[in-house]
């Protein structure tokens, strides 16, 4: 393991579990410092408590003035941010469209867009140059298929929002994001209302991914930290298909 982030400041949002638990992890393998925050503030904690150096904030992403507390917090303890991952999402229920109530989809945007222009708004102002921001999108942003097509706009809307940020913030601070193929974390749960997918849906859905498997947190946290690092210092508006190939085609 190599330590690309030894010092560096990072938040990273719904990091109590499934890609963002990862993601903090190996930042914090990385030798950075990791804010974790998460709508569940004690399983936030229980991550940060197994990580050197790192702090754990109750945040919800829908909160505004929690968001900003949030910032200044990092502020705080450690002077400024250099790395920012917006990985807190959920999708709705899968339906058609048309089933979906009005509310779940307003939630949809607040949550997983709205969000990501919170923290830039309260965090960029702290990000010295060289620093970035990575946010988990979807490939169903660029491939969608039935059944979430809410959530899947809200993500396609993270990744114009990538590349217009990254227009703006350019050359200081570099905005990218990554865009996963299905992986069993707590989406599924969210999504199909079951810890774990029937066998034959979980079979249909490998079956469209070249590289024969779902995603792991593991293969997420690993782009998302390239992004974050000076291997990538010449990437910007760039979104990263971490998906097995299932976009290929
Ligand atoms: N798992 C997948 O199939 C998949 C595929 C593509 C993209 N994604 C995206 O990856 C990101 C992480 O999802 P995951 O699969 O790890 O899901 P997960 O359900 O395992 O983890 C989500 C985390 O976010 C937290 N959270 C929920 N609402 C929040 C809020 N309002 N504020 C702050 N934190 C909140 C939860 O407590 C949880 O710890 C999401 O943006 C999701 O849309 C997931």
């Amino acid at each position: 393991m190599s330590n690309r982030f030894e010092g560096a400041r990072v938040v990273v949002t719904g990091a109590a579990a499934g890609f963002g638990a990862a993601i903090a992890r190996d930042f914090a393998a990385e030798g950075a410092r990791v804010m974790v925050t998460d709508i569940d503030e004690a399983a936030a904690e229980a991550v940060a408590a197994g990580l050197n150096s790192a702090l754990s904030f109750g945040l919800d992403v829908t909160d505004e003035a929690r968001t900003a507390e949030m910032a200044q917090a990092v502020v705080d303890a450690w002077g400024g941010i250099d790395v920012v991952v917006c990985n807190a999402g959920l999708p709705h229920r899968a339906a058609p469209m048309i089933e979906l109530d009005t509310d779940d989809f307003d939630r949809m945007w607040t949550i997983n867009v709205r969000s990501i222009f919170l923290a830039a708004k309260y965090c960029v102002p702290h990000m010295p140059p060289g620093s970035s921001i990575v946010s988990v999108a979807s490939i169903g942003g660029r491939r969608p298929r039935p059944g979430l097509t809410a959530y899947n706009a809200s993500k396609g809307a993270v990744i114009t929002l990538t590349k217009g940020l990254a227009g703006e913030l350019a050359p200081g601070i570099r905005v990218n994001c990554v865009n996963p193929v299905s992986a069993p974390t707590g989406f599924d749960k969210n999504a199909v209302g079951l810890d774990k997918l029937p066998d034959e849906v979980e079979a249909a859905v490998v079956a469209g991914i070249p590289m024969g498997r779902r995603a792991r947190p593991d293969d997420v946290a690993g782009a998302v930290l390239f992004l974050a690092s000076d291997d990538a210092s010449f990437l910007t508006g760039v979104g990263l298909d971490v998906d097995g190939g299932r976009s290929i085609g």
